[in-house]
C-alpha cells in the first residue's frame, strides 16, 4: 500500500487527447493514448484521494474505481473541468489538448470539390492556464510536451499557465511520451527542476510526481 498522502483530497485528472470535429466523420486529434493520466489517477487513489477522471480520446483501459466523464473537445473539457473545480483540491492536466479546431464544424458530410483544401483553424481555449488565472485554493500540475528545448519550454509554461508544478516529457525520445508504458520526466515547480527522472513505467512515473505534489500542496 502507498502512504495515505493525499487522504481526504479531491483530485482531478485529465487524460488523452481531445477531438475537434470537422463534419460528422472527420476530425482532428492526437496519439495520447490516455496512459499517463489514468496512471495519475491510479496513483492518486492508492493515495487516498478521492478522483475523478475527465477524458478524451483514450485507448488505454482506465483505472477501476475511478469515475470517468467522457468528454469530446477541448471546449467539453474545458467545461467538464469548470463543472468540478471549486471543489477540487488538485488538478492535473494530463490531457492532451488540441491548440487549434476547425473554425466551423459542418452539419453534414463535407463533399469532395477541388484538388485542394484549405481548413481553416482557430484557437481553443487553453484550459491550463486560464485555471490558472482563477486558481484560488488548487495545486495545479500541468504537462508539457516537446520536442526540443525542454527546459526552457517547460519553465515558460509554468509560468505563464500559472502552474505551482510541471511535468515536462520530451516525446521524441524512446520509451517517452505518447502510447508507451513508460515515460521519462523532469518535474518542476516555481524554485526551478525538482527531478529528473529516466524512464521508468507511467505508474512509477505518477507516484513520484504525486509524492512531490503531496510534499508541496498547502492545506486545501
Ligand atoms: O496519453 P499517453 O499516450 O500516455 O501520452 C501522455 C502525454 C504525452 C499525452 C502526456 O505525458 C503529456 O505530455 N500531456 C500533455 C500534452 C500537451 O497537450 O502538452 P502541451 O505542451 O501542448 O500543453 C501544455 C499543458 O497545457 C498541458 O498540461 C495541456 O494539458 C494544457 N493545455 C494545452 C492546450 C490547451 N488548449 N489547453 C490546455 O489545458
Amino acid at each position: 500500500a502507498l502512504p495515505q498522502l493525499l487522504q481526504g483530497r479531491k483530485v482531478i485528472v485529465t487524460a488523452g487527447g481531445t477531438v475537434e470535429r470537422l463534419d460528422p466523420v472527420r476530425y482532428i486529434t492526437n496519439d495520447s493514448s490516455g496512459k499517463m493520466g489514468f496512471a495519475i489517477a491510479r496513483a492518486a487513489r492508492q493515495m487516498g484521494a478521492d478522483v475523478r477522471i475527465i477524458a478524451g480520446n483514450t485507448t488505454a483501459a482506465p483505472p477501476e474505481g475511478v469515475s470517468v466523464e467522457k468528454v469530446g473537445s477541448a471546449q467539453d473539457m474545458y467545461e467538464a473541468v469548470m463543472r468540478h473545480w471549486e471543489e477540487c483540491s488538485m488538478l492535473v492536466m494530463a490531457a492532451a489538448v488540441a491548440d487549434y479546431r476547425p473554425k466551423e464544424e459542418a452539419p453534414t458530410k463535407l463533399k469532395k470539390q477541388g484538388d485542394t483544401l484549405q481548413l481553416e483553424l482557430v484557437k481553443t481555449v487553453d484550459i491550463l492556464e486560464s485555471l490558472g488565472q482563477r486558481k484560488t485554493k488548487q495545486f495545479l500540475v500541468g504537462f508539457a510536451a516537446e520536442t526540443d528545448q525542454l527546459d526552457r519550454y517547460a519553465r515558460e509554461k509554468l509560468e505563464r499557465k500559472n502552474c505551482d508544478m510541471l511535468v515536462a516529457n520530451d516525446v521524441t525520445m524512446e520509451g517517452a511520451g505518447f502510447g508507451t508504458d513508460t515515460n521519462a520526466v523532469h518535474i518542476y515547480d516555481r524554485n526551478g527542476l525538482v527531478e529528473q527522472l529516466p524512464v521508468m513505467s507511467k505508474d512509477e512515473v505518477a507516484r513520484r510526481l504525486l509524492t512531490a505534489a503531496a510534499a508541496r500542496m498547502g492545506g486545501a
